[in-house]
């Protein structure tokens, strides 16, 4: 966080971004999700916009924007471009962290020529210019005109919810509400999506008052790790597990992009939760007119392949990050997307989006009567079952983490054929990736190896920093007998994770025996 507080930081990144998109003229969207240093890092980009001649700036009350609702205004608007301000899922405060992404017209991540052009501009900048203007009231929707530059403060919800309204049947999920026999519990998690929660689910759709929680965003989300998962959002899924728990859980992440989906006493894994909407898409008014394909991140369970093969569309295989996803939303080669990190997204927009999973689901609960766990284990009984976790080791050294890939790279080529603990390898590899759309590509994108009985193993080296690495392995199996599609996750994957760890000789190149974070 310090970085961007250090003097001209900021204003040097914004002069190159501004720079790199020739901003004079341009129409811009702008907000963040209320995490430290947003309000006056928000005043610090007006003033700059009305120097280097902006056209026009809508900006969320008070400065707030979901990342989803950004990528919706920019595409409803027709704007040139937006700026949000988030660290996404990461710690916000004084020492926490800050981030700045900009997207571009189709309401996406700027792809890899913009950020390539941004990085020349960044690095030959000599100066930046900035207008002399008392700060620019934020919490009232109006309009000021400041030299060449119109400025509106405007609802940061209203056309994000015009939106749901419009893909979703919320007569339909009104009277689940209203039946007052179904209750949710929506964690907000002191961030972004607490505004969109509660003027959705408890305003509009009659949730009762107080299933949405934590629903003020503050400056360093309570001193919480706003990232939905059974970790981070322990106190959802501890709630969701005790005796007196509601109908359905979930939570979103600091910019409202991720999600997480719970049932009673029920976890859904994200890769269910994919597969189940998009085999649930008939029934959602937005979806009706069918689904054009979908696409996962290579780590993500193949659970949704399998619906994909059963529609008779294409099923997309990309690396992580959401402008793969772009690329093919734009050309209309598909209609949902997924990640393995719990994002979910579809053509409505495009970033993945927190709030939309919610609703989807909520959607489905209202159409089918059922519960949640009976609606995953119908799936899994028509489609199989992905068991599926991923194993961090954490803490280890760069070189610890770059030596493990190296020498199971070279590998690689020798593995299939071999039997490890009683299981054939059949294949591996090292993915890359072809974008159909424009033909760039992406190499190094994680190791995979494929064994028999449709077990598959992913191994991925992330967050480098002078800290340390960690290293990501991803396990996978599919179970097609119902009477074992009920067993404990890390029951079934027991046999893969001892597996994993010798196949990649992990205890041996980095000291660790075992996972230190299973999620
Ligand atoms: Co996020």
């Amino acid at each position: 966080m310090k970085h961007f507080q250090q003097k001209d930081y900021l204003e040097n990144f914004i002069q190159a971004l501004f720079d790199t998109i020739a901003v004079e003229g341009k129409t811009l969207v702008l907000g963040g999700d209320g995490r430290f240093y947003n309000r006056e890092a928000i005043q610090i980009i007006l003033r700059m916009a009305v120097a280097n001649k902006a056209a026009k700036l809508w900006l969320g009350r008070n400065g707030i924007l979901s990342t989803p609702a950004a990528s919706h205004l920019i595409r409803k608007l027709s704007t040139d471009g937006g700026i949000i301000l988030s660290a996404s899922h990461n710690p916000g405060g004084a020492e926490a962290d800050f981030g700045i992404k900009y997207n571009s017209s189709n309401g996406g991540p700027a792809n890899t020529e913009l950020s390539d052009k941004f990085y020349v501009a960044a690095c030959r900048i000599t100066h930046y210019s900035i207008a002399d203007i008392p700060d620019i009231e934020l919490d009232s929707l109006r309009e000021e005109r400041i030299g060449d530059t119109m400025i509106e403060i405007i609802d940061p919800v209203a056309e994000y919810s015009t939106l749901m309204e419009h893909l979703f049947d919320f007569d339909r999920i009104h009277q689940l509400f209203n039946s007052g026999v179904f209750h949710m519990r929506f964690d907000a998690m002191n961030a972004v999506t607490g505004p969109y929660a509660k003027a959705i689910f408890e305003r509009t759709l009659g949730a009762s008052h107080g299933s949405v929680v934590r629903a003020q965003p503050l400056e360093d989300f309570g001193g919480t790790h706003p990232d939905p998962n059974p970790m981070y959002a322990s106190e959802l899924y501890e709630h969701m597990f005790a005796p007196s728990a509601p109908d359905f859980g979930a939570a979103s992440d600091g910019d409202g992009d991720r999600n997480m989906i719970m049932g009673r006493q029920f976890m859904v894994s994200p890769g269910d939760s994919l597969a189940i909407i998009a085999a649930n898409a008939n029934r959602i008014p937005g979806y009706r007119d069918g689904v054009a394909g979908i696409a996962r991140s290579m780590p993500t369970s193949r659970a949704v392949d399998r619906v994909a093969a059963y529609m008779g569309v294409d099923c997309y295989e990309t690396p992580t990050g959401w402008k793969y996803f772009a690329n093919l939303l734009d050309q209309r080669l598909i209609t949902f997307c997924g990640e393995e990190s719990f994002g979910t997204g579809s053509d409505h927009l495009r970033e993945k989006d927190g709030i939309w999973a919610v609703l989807f689901w909520l959607n489905i609960l209202a159409d089918r009567q059922q519960s949640v766990r009976d609606i995953v284990q119908q799936h899994w009984r028509a489609f199989g079952r992905h068991f599926y976790c991923r194993h961090d080791y954490e803490g280890i050294s760069l070189q610890q983490g770059e030596n493990v890939i190296a020498r199971l790279s070279e590998q690689l080529p020798k593995l299939s054929g071999q039997c490890i603990d009683g299981h054939e390898i059949i294949a591996g590899d090292n993915f890359s990736y072809i974008d159909p759309v424009d033909q760039s590509v992406s190499e190094n994108q994680g190791l995979r190896i494929i064994l028999g009985n449709e077990m598959r193993i992913i191994y991925r080296l992330s967050g480098t920093s002078t800290d340390g690495a960690t290293l990501r392995v991803y396990l996978e199996r599919f179970e097609p007998n119902p009477e074992k599609q009920l067993q404990d996750t890390q029951v079934a994957l027991a046999d893969m994770a001892k597996i994993s760890r010798i196949l990649a000789k992990i205890n041996e190149l980095t000291g660790l025996n075992e996972p230190t974070l299973v999620v």
